[in-house]
């Protein structure tokens, strides 16, 4: 008998900004442990692709629409998939926008937009789901932080002030729910090759980050999907309260010598 089987075989995963990214690279791992999915998004044309793509490989796949800012949607989502799939163990929640402003330029209506979406989102997910999972008594939810939300980067007042709210209100409800069998933990992903950080990275934003990655070189969607994946096994019953970085060494590096 194998001391180790990875499989999520009977486990009901909800990927929030899954039609994209990160997340859709973690719904396709899901996918591969056969994991049941709900694909939630914005995007109604790539959250639809989503799913029929895990459709076809054979997986049990629905996408909601969502809009994780909007408390009516969030609540939406967690019933519709509890009338498909019956529970939800699993909440990925990786919806989230990005932007690049300074202190002294950031609108009240920017910061408004990106508190709302990416910290008050993750609230309201992390609630919504969390309660249906404190009923059972079992949940994995991994959240996304990110690098900007624990160390300083210009321009990322709004995003790093959201992305620094995430990991300490994880860090609570990982507290909360650790008697319940719930853990709750987050990620902080460095620079990782996304349609978010194309649109976001120019030529001189991309030097200054490889400047300050040992790996000299940006993540894959890939290497912060198995992070997730592995957080959402239920053989990591044992963590909770984690901020991971997925960032190539960039968290611990100081000055860095190349050659
Ligand atoms: N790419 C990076 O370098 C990086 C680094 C650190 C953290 N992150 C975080 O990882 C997460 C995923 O990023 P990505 O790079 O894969 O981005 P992405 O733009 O490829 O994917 C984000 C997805 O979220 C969806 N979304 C946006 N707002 C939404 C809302 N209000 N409701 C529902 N869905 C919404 C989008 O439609 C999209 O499908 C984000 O939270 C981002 O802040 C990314």
């Amino acid at each position: 008998m194998r001391q180790l089987m990875f499989t999520l075989k009977g486990h009901t995963a909800i990927v929030t900004g899954g039609a994209s990214g990160i997340g859709l690279a973690t719904a396709l791992m899901l996918a591969d442990l056969e994991a049941n999915i709900v694909i939630a998004d914005l995007n109604g044309d790539a959250g639809q692709e989503t799913v029929n793509k895990l459709a076809a490989n054979g997986c049990s796949a629905i996408f909601v629409r969502t809009d994780v800012a909007d408390a009516a949607d969030v609540d939406a989502l967690i019933a519709a998939t509890l009338k498909k799939f019956g529970s939800v163990e699993i909440l990925m929640h990786f919806a989230g926008i990005g932007m690049e402003q300074s202190a002294l330029e950031t609108t009240r209506e920017n910061w408004d937009r990106i508190i709302g979406i990416n910290l008050t989102g993750t609230f309201l997910m992390m609630q919504s789901a969390g309660r249906a999972m404190v009923e059972k008594g079992y949940g994995r939810i991994v959240a996304m932080s990110s690098m900007a939300g624990i160390r300083g980067g210009t321009g990322r007042t709004a995003y790093g002030a959201s992305k620094g709210g995430v990991a300490a209100m994880m860090r609570v409800m990982s507290m909360e729910w650790a008697g319940h069998g719930v853990t709750v933990n987050a990620l902080a992903p460095g620079a990782i090759e996304t349609a978010l950080v194309k649109k976001m990275h120019d030529a001189e934003t991309r030097r200054a980050y490889l400047d300050g990655i040992p790996m000299d070189r940006y993540g894959t969607p890939e290497e912060v999907a198995a992070a997730a994946v592995y957080l959402a096994m239920p053989q990591s019953s044992y963590i909770t309260g984690v901020t991971l970085p997925v960032d190539g060494g960039f968290d611990a590096s100081g000055v860095i010598k190349r050659g």
